[in-house]
């Protein structure tokens, strides 16, 4: 009879130990993705610089348009510098053209005029041209732009 209890009461406590233990590893689990939920998401843009060419190859005088991983660039060699701008134009996005006589990007839209420094200066545009990062090493020169 004392052994059939024994084995009973055994076989509950490991039973209720089990259900237990499941019970709490499965509000731990709960718990840990609510908490994954509650923080915010940190997510880091990843650049790339890719190659666009010799410095020899881009031209003293007037732009070098281009497109790199999806974006419309034109690089212009300036007083300070080979910068590289986004065609985007930042009023509607329209795609900015490089007058070499004028010295202005000029947008064909809205007639949104920037000067050579990327400047809005004219029309609808709100601010300057965004920038792209170049980096030269040697000859060559980079371009880093947003890849994910
Ligand atoms: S989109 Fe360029 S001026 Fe409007």
């Amino acid at each position: 009879m004392g052994v059939i209890n024994d084995n009973i009461s055994r076989r509950k406590f490991l039973s209720s130990s089990f259900m237990a233990l499941g019970l709490g590893f499965g509000l731990g689990m709960f718990g840990l993705r609510f908490l994954q939920f509650l923080s915010p998401k940190t997510k880091t843009d990843r650049f790339e610089e890719i190659l666009v060419g010799s410095i020899s190859d881009i031209s003293d005088s007037d732009a070098t348009v281009m497109e790199i991983a999806g974006s419309k660039i034109v690089l212009l060699k300036t007083d300070t510098g080979l910068v590289a701008f986004s065609r985007k134009c930042t009023d509607l996005g329209c795609l900015v053209s490089w007058d070499k006589a004028k010295e202005q990007f000029i947008c064909p839209c809205h007639q949104g005029i920037y000067d050579r420094n990327g400047k809005n200066i004219a029309g609808p545009p709100p601010r300057p041209l965004d920038r792209f990062q170049v980096v030269q090493k040697g000859e060559n020169v980079y371009v880093k732009v947003k890849t994910a």
